[in-house]
């Protein structure tokens, strides 16, 4: 099978409250297609606490509050993605955070698809492997994924 010789990759990936409700089909059928395992799975509100440990590589700046708000407002969809290059191909498929530089550059990605804004950008991905395997701990409480 190809997964024994190209290594498989975690990340974190989580659909935010707002696309939640809108988009979450959507969203999780352009997984699908794009060869992600789904290996954890929930569907909660993040808690202030957590939304803080999450993002707190942002903390002071201007949007931070308003970031900790809108990913607290209702439940998001919070996933553990697999695959070979699972980090970087997620935020490709992600494409970029704003949603208006989406649409000019990658038009097949979820935020061109479904981001209202900067903000409310509907999906969220690990920058890098070490910020996933620490955020899957925060959200799932461990790090052992088969
Ligand atoms: S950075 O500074 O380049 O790391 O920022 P970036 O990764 O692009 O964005 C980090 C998260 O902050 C949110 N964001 C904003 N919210 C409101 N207003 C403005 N101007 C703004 N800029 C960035 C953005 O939604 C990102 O959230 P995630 O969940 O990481 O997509």
């Amino acid at each position: 099978e190809l997964q024994f010789f190209f290594p498989r990759e975690h990340t974190l990936a989580l659909i935010k409250p707002d696309a939640a409700k809108k988009h979450k089909d959507d969203i999780m059928q352009k997984v699908k297609d794009a060869g992600f395992v789904i290996s954890k799975i929930k569907e909660e509100a993040l808690t202030r606490e957590m939304a803080i440990q999450f993002y707190k590589d942002h903390e002071g700046k201007p949007f931070f509050n308003q970031l900790v708000t809108c990913m607290t407002e209702g439940p998001s969809v919070i996933m553990v993605l697999t695959k070979e290059n699972a980090v970087e191909d997620w935020r490709q498929l992600m494409g970029p955070t704003d949603p208006e530089v989406a649409k000019e550059t990658s038009p097949e990605s979820i935020r061109a698809q479904f981001a209202q804004d900067i903000l409310s950008n509907a999906v969220h991905g690990s920058s890098d492997r070490e910020h996933a395997l620490s955020s899957i701990e925060c959200i799932f409480g461990e790090i052992d994924i088969n």
